[in-house]
C-alpha cells in the first residue's frame, strides 16, 4: 500500500514541535506522497475537522504540558480518521512525558485513525530554556531521522502492529497550572507589532494594549513571551522570583539527559 498524502498536524506555541515533526517528515517524503500542514495554533484552524481517508498518513504533534497534552484537545483532535495512519508524536522539555503519549495515541485512536508508531522527543523547555537546552541537537535529529525512515518503510508495507503500547497509564496525572499569565513588562520598549496577538493559541492579548484581556484563560505556553521580538513580555515583576524559583527548583531536578523513544 502506498501513502499518498502526509498530513503534518501540530500545536506549537514556541515552535519546537514543528522543528520535530518537520524533521521527522523529511525523511518520509518521496517523489509520490504530498506533504499538508495543519498548524492547529489558532482557534480557526481547530474549528475545522481535517477529513481523512485510508490511504492518508497523520502525524500529530503535541508538546506535553504537565505530563498532558495540552487542555485544549482533552475533549478531541480536530480530525476524522476514517481508518488513515497515525503517529503521535510528544514533545517535552527534558522532565518527563508522563502520560501524554498514551493520551495522545487515544485521542488519534478515538478519531478513527490506527496508530503505526509513537514518538517521544526532547526540546528546550519552553518555560525555561535552561532545560533542554540546545535540543534537539544533532543526535536528536539523527534519530528523528531514523525514526522517518522507518515510518514509510512500515507505511508503505502496511505495517500495522496491531496495538502500539506506549508508557502512560489511565487514568492521566491531573493536569497542572503555571500561575504566572505573562504580562507587557516596558510599554517603552514595546515595538507595537503585534506578534504577541497572533502568538496566543486563544487570542486572550489586546491588540490594542497588548495585555492579556482575560489572563484567567491563559495556557502558560508561553508563546507570546519567546516569540517576542524585543522580549518585553513575563510574569509581572511581583511574582517573577517565584517563578524563577520554582523554574530553577524544576531544572535542579531535571539535569540528566533524557533520550528520545520511538514505538512500534
Ligand atoms: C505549561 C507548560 C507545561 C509543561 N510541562 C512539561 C512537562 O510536564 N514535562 C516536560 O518535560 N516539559 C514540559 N513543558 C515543556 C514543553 O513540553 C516543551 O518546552 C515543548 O518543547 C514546547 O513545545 P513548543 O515549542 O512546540 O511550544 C511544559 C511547558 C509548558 C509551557
Amino acid at each position: 500500500m502506498s501513502v499518498n498524502n502526509i498530513h503534518l498536524c501540530y500545536f506549537s506555541p514556541t515552535g519546537t514541535t514543528r522543528l520535530v515533526l518537520e524533521s521527522i517528515a523529511g525523511s518520509m517524503k518521496s517523489a509520490e506522497t504530498r506533504l499538508h500542514v495543519h498548524d492547529w495554533l489558532s482557534p480557526e484552524s481547530r474549528a475545522s475537522i481535517l477529513e481523512c481517508s485510508p490511504d492518508d498518513l497523520v502525524l500529530v504533534g503535541m508538546p506535553v504540558y504537565y505530563g498532558r497534552v495540552p487542555s485544549l484537545f482533552h475533549a478531541g483532535l480536530p480530525l476524522s480518521g476514517n481508518g488513515a495512519l497515525f503517529v503521535p508524536v510528544v514533545v517535552y522539555g527534558n522532565r518527563h512525558y508522563d502520560d501524554a503519549l498514551l493520551e495522545l495515541k487515544n485521542l488519534g485512536e478515538a478519531a478513527g485513525c490506527t496508530c503505526l508508531g509513537a514518538g517521544a522527543f526532547i526540546a528546550r523547555h519552553s518555560l525555561n530554556p535552561h532545560m533542554g537546552e540546545g535540543r534537539p541537537d544533532a543526535e536528536d535529529h539523527a534519530m528523528m531521522h531514523d525514526f522517518g525512515k522507518q515510518l514509510a518503510e512500515r507505511a508503505a508495507r502496511h505495517a500495522v502492529s496491531g496495538s502500539v503500547s506506549v508508557p502512560g497509564e489511565m487514568p492521566y496525572v491531573p493536569y497542572g497550572k503555571t500561575p504566572f499569565t505573562p504580562v507587557l513588562l516596558d510599554h517603552d520598549a514595546c515595538i507595537a507589532c503585534g506578534t504577541c496577538v497572533s502568538a496566543c493559541p486563544v487570542r486572550l492579548i489586546d491588540p490594542e494594549t497588548f495585555e492579556p484581556a482575560k489572563p484567567e484563560q491563559c495556557l502558560f505556553c508561553y508563546g507570546c513571551v519567546r516569540n517576542c521580538p524585543v522580549q518585553v513580555r513575563g510574569p509581572v515583576p511581583a511574582v517573577a522570583e517565584v517563578f524563577d524559583s520554582r523554574m530553577n527548583q524544576l531544572a535542579a531536578r531535571c539535569t540528566e539527559r533524557r533520550v528520545p523513544e520511538t514505538f512500534f
